[in-house]
């Protein structure tokens, strides 16, 4: 794999490629096959009803066209364009040998708490969090103690510091973090990190940032700021967990990184791995290399639309008695508080009504929904007509 993809890859993206509504029958989507021959729009899991960016299928193409799919290894040019964009995103340098190559970043949370806790221990979450974080631990090897966020009064998430000290025990190895947070869509300030830092560092725990949504600030104000990056003193016990899958739409592929300063931590990590997790496919790394080398005017175009997809809820959500949105930072998922609703079951009444939206338990906060709103305009304009009547029928 060369490097001959350029970053700015020519001209800028036309913001009405995202207004295409793409069939997506027949490809086995677990999104649409969900309500496969129902009329309900499917707007929960987090992958986007986009197309992918044209250097990506292009390079894709140019792949399938060699008719060998052996074990592949991640090419220099790789490593070297992940290092490139967390340079150039987040000021953050990192040495290319930091890099471990997995098939997801959840195997990377699974495979993090086999390296780095031992029978006994404690880890720490902080719900609601996306609810893979309830399940990656080795049950009943390790203990999850769960420390709920806290919520301002603006309806922002952040972390309840005095809580969490509280929480630590001498058993307390490790804490899971999702940073920008899945589901409150909170993109954390370096002080708040820092906070965290010093707790982990006090206790001497490992960290590990769960960073899939950092290259999706929407919000035109944040910044993400890697965690490794607000508490470099701290570097040694971070295992970062990124991937392009998100932003790029490249979920079925399987291609995620960890990126782990620690020389012994690395090892660790690759010992965990072993027998367990397989290479990542070779089409996954043709993919992801497109996308951190040439993605870049894509993912402005895409920020920019799903900023104005979120101003759309926004208004509307805020005109439906009954529920109320929480101020997203970044990601494409809206949180959404509908506890006034009184419902036994939230997620299944929408359902009802035409909407496919995740339920709030699911992350550890019933009476919430999560509505993935990466989709076209006209998608999710039918999708909240519905969710209006919806509501309307309930007085
Ligand atoms: C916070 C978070 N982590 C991990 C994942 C899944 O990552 P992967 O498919 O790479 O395992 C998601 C998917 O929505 C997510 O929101």
């Amino acid at each position: 794999m060369k490097d001959t993809i350029s970053p700015s890859n020519g001209s800028q993206v036309d913001l009405s490629v995202f207004d295409s509504l793409i069939e997506r029958a027949h490809t086995c989507s677990m999104k649409w096959e969900k309500y496969k021959d129902q009329d309900i729009i499917p707007m929960w899991v987090a992958d986007m009803d986009f197309a992918v960016a044209e250097p990506i299928q292009q390079a894709l193409v140019g792949r399938v066209g060699h008719p060998i799919y052996g074990y592949t290894v991640p090419p220099d040019a790789l490593r070297q364009s992940i290092a490139d964009h967390l340079k150039r995103e987040f000021n953050w340098d990192i040495d290319t040998d930091w890099l471990v190559f997995l098939p997801g970043v959840v195997t990377g949370l699974a495979v993090s708490c086999r390296a780095f806790c031992e029978d006994g221990d404690d880890v720490m979450v902080n719900p609601p969090i996306y609810h893979h974080f309830y399940d990656s631990h080795e049950n009943k090897r390790q203990k999850l103690v769960k420390v709920p966020l806290k919520r301002f009064d603006t309806g922002r998430w952040t972390y309840d510091i005095e809580a969490m000290r509280s929480a630590c025990t001498p058993k307390m190895s490790m804490i899971m973090l999702c940073s920008p947070h899945n589901p409150t869509g909170t993109v954390f300030e370096a002080e708040e990190l820092k906070q965290v830092g010093d707790m982990c560092a006090a206790n001497d725990m490992t960290i590990v940032s769960d960073e899939i949504h950092c290259d999706l600030v929407i919000d035109g104000q944040s910044t993400h700021i890697p965690t490794a990056v607000a508490c470099p003193e701290q570097a040694d016990r971070i295992i970062t967990l990124m991937s392009a899958s998100k932003t790029w739409n490249l979920a079925g592929l399987n291609t995620s990184f960890a990126v782990i300063s620690n020389t012994k931590k690395r090892a660790q990590f690759e010992t965990a791995c072993q027998s367990i997790v397989p290479l990542v496919p070779p089409l996954a790394l043709v993919a992801s290399h497109a996308a951190y080398a040439g993605g870049e005017p894509w993912r402005q175009a895409l920020l920019q639309y799903l900023s104005q997809n979120y101003k759309i809820i926004d208004q509307e959500i805020s005109s439906i008695p009954g529920l109320s949105l929480e101020p997203l930072q970044a990601t494409y998922l809206a949180w959404i508080d509908a506890t006034e609703l009184r419902l036994d079951n939230t997620q299944a009444y929408f359902e009802k009504h035409g909407v496919g939206v995740s339920s709030g338990e699911q992350f550890g906060q019933p009476h919430y929904i999560r509505l993935n709103f990466a989709c076209p305009a006209s998608v999710l304009n039918e999708g909240l007509k519905r969710i209006r009547t919806a509501v309307e029928q309930l007085s």
